[in-house]
C-alpha cells in the first residue's frame, strides 16, 4: 500500500556522486515512490559552495553551506552525505546521528576508519547507517555478504577492488605504455585523481577490504595488518612477461580462511588468464565470495562513477523508506559481535612467487641468486632473462617463478639478495594465486 506522506531527506555534498542521486530521484522519482511506498522528497541541499550553478537541482530547493540547518530541520529524517574524506564528515555524521537523524553514505575512508564508533553511535539513538556505495561502488557486495549470503560461512573475498588501478595495468598491456603515461592518462579522463596515490598503493582498496572482512568474518581488520602492496613497482614488461607464461596481473584483495586463522593482503597477483578475475579489465571492480553452502558467488561491475554509486545510494535510501534498513542494520549490529578469528602472520602466508630482478648481464649472476634462495629452501619453478632489456647499461631483467614457499623465506632471503653487487635498482615479488 502507497502512503503518501513523503519520505524528506537532506543532500549533503552535490559533487559527483550528489548530483547522480539527484539525477536518479529526479528522473525516476514515480517507479521510486512505488518501490519506497511513499514519496521521496529532497528536502535540503547542502554543499560547500552554495553559489555554484549545478546540474540537477531541483527548482526552489533550500541550498546551504551550513549543516545545521538539517540538524535543526525536524522533517528530515534521513541524512545523504556525500562529503569525502574524515574532517568535517565525521564530525557531521555525528551531529545527524546525535539528531536522531538516519544516514546514508558512500564515504568508504569514514566508514573504514570510524565505523566501529559511528555505528555504536547510531545504535545508542536507535538510528541506523547505510553504507552500500561505500564498497563497490554499484555492486551490492555489502548486501549480498551481510544479507543474501547469511546462510554461509564466508571461507573468502577475493577481488579487484580498485578501478583506477585496474584502469593503469589494463592500459599499460593493451597499449605498451609505460605506468607513468598511462597514470598522466587515467588523471587527463578522471579516471585517477590529482594525487593518486592511495589508489595506486593499495591503501583505497585495503579499506574496503577491512570493511567486506568485518562484515564477513566479524574480524577489524587495521590497514597494518594487511599485507599490502601498490601496483607503482611495475613496469610493463612485468604484465608482458605474467601473460607470456599464462597469467594477468591485477591488484588482487583478499580475505581468506585458513582453518581458523584470516590471511588479509593486497598485492599485485599473477592470476591465470582463464579465471573470471583475470578478465576484468579497464575501471570495473569485481568481488569473488566462497561459501560454505552456496559455493563461489561472483559480482561485478561498476565499482565508482557518478551513476553506478548513486544507484547503491539510491538503493540504501529506499531501503529505508521500506523499514528493510532498520531491520538489515540491526543483524549487521548483531554480527560484527560474533568472536573474532586471528589473522595469520605475514610471514606464514605461504604462495608460489614471480621475482623480478635487475641484473648485471655477467656469469654466475644466476647461480648467487639461485644459491641465496635456496639456502632459504625457496625452489625455482622457472628462469627467464629478457636480454633485449637494458642491453646497453649492460643490465638484464632476470625472472624466476618460485614453487610454493612462505614470505618470511622470502623475507629473509631479501635481506640477502639486497647485499649483492650483482643486483641492481629495485627488485620485486609478487604473490602467484593458481
Ligand atoms: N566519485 C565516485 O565515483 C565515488 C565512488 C564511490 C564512493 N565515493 C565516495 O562518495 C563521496 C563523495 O564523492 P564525490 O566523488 O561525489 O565527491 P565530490 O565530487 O568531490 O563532491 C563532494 C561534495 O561535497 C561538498 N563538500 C565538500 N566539503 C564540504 C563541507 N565541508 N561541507 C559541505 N559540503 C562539502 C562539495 O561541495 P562543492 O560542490 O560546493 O565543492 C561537493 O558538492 C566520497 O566519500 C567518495 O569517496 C565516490
Amino acid at each position: 500500500m502507497k502512503n503518501e506522506t513523503p519520505l524528506n531527506i537532506a543532500l549533503i555534498g552535490f559533487g559527483t556522486v550528489g548530483s547522480g542521486v539527484a539525477r536518479i530521484l529526479a528522473t525516476q522519482a514515480e517507479t521510486l515512490s512505488i518501490k519506497a511506498g511513499r514519496p521521496i522528497n529532497l528536502r535540503r541541499v547542502v554543499v560547500r559552495d552554495a553559489s555554484k550553478s549545478r546540474e540537477y537541482l531541483p527548482a526552489g530547493i533550500s541550498v546551504s553551506t551550513d549543516v545545521a540547518d538539517v540538524v535543526n530541520d525536524p522533517e528530515i529524517q534521513l541524512v545523504v552525505q556525500l562529503v569525502g574524506g574524515i574532517d568535517p564528515a565525521h564530525e557531521y555524521m555525528k551531529s545527524f546521528l546525535a539528531a536522531g537523524k538516519d544516514v546514508v553514505t558512500a564515504n568508504k575512508a569514514l566508514i573504514y576508519q570510524h565505523g566501529e564508533s559511528l555505528f555504536q553511535l547510531a545504535a545508542t539513538n536507535g538510528r541506523t547507517i547505510g553504507f552500500e556505495a561505500a564498497v563497490a561502488g554499484g555492486i551490492p557486495i555489502i548486501s549480498a555478504v551481510t544479507q543474501a549470503l547469511a546462510g554461509n560461512r564466508i571461507l573468502s573475498i577475493e577481488g579487484i577492488l580498485n578501478g583506477t588501478s585496474n584502469f593503469i595495468l589494463t592500459q599499460m598491456l593493451d597499449h605498451e605504455q609505460t605506468y607513468e603515461d598511462v597514470l598522466k592518462e587515467a588523471q587527463a579522463l578522471g579516471y585517477a585523481e590529482a594525487d593518486p596515490a592511495m589508489d595506486v598503493d593499495g591503501t583505497d582498496a585495503a579499506q574496503k577490504l577491512s570493511i567486506l572482512t568485518e562484515l564477513a568474518f566479524a574480524t577489524r581488520v587495521p590497514l597494518e595488518s594487511i599485507v599490502r602492496q601498490g601496483i607503482d613497482c611495475l613496469e610493463l614488461l612485468d604484465l608482458q612477461v605474467a601473460q607470456e607464461l599464462g597469467y594477468k596481473i591485477k591488484l588482487l584483495a583478499t580475505s581468506r580462511l585458513h582453518g581458523e586463522r584470516l590471511e588479509v593482503s593486497v598485492q599485485p597477483t599473477l592470476i591465470r588468464g582463464d579465471r573470471t578475475i583475470a578478465q576484468i579489465d579497464g575501471a570495473d571492480n569485481i568481488v569473488a565470495v566462497e561459501g560454505d553452502a552456496v559455493g563461489m558467488t561472483t559480482f561485478s561491475g561498476a565499482g565508482a562513477g557518478q551513476l553506478p554509486t548513486a544507484s547503491a545510494v539510491v538503493a540504501d535510501i529506499v531501503d529505508y523508506a521500506t523499514g528493510r534498513t532498520q531491520l538489515t542494520f540491526q543483524s549487521i549490529l548483531r554480527s560484527l559481535k560474533q568472536p573474532s578469528v586471528s589473522i595469520q602472520p605475514q610471514e606464514e602466508l605461504s604462495r608460489r612467487y614471480y621475482l623480478r630482478f635487475t641484473v648485471d648481464d655477467r656469469a654466475h649472476v644466476l647461480a648467487d641468486i639461485a644459491d641465496i634462495l635456496g639456502r632459504h629452501e625457496i625452489s625455482i619453478s622457472s628462469v627467464r632473462q629478457d636480454e633485449s632489456s637494458e642491453s646497453s647499461s649492460g643490465t638484464a631483467r632476470l625472472v624466476i617463478m618460485t614453487h610454493h614457499t612462505t614470505e618470511g623465506s622470502l623475507r629473509g632471503a631479501d635481506a640477502e639478495l639486497k647485499k649483492l653487487a650483482c643486483i641492481q635498482g629495485q627488485s620485486i615479488r609478487l604473490p602467484v594465486a593458481d
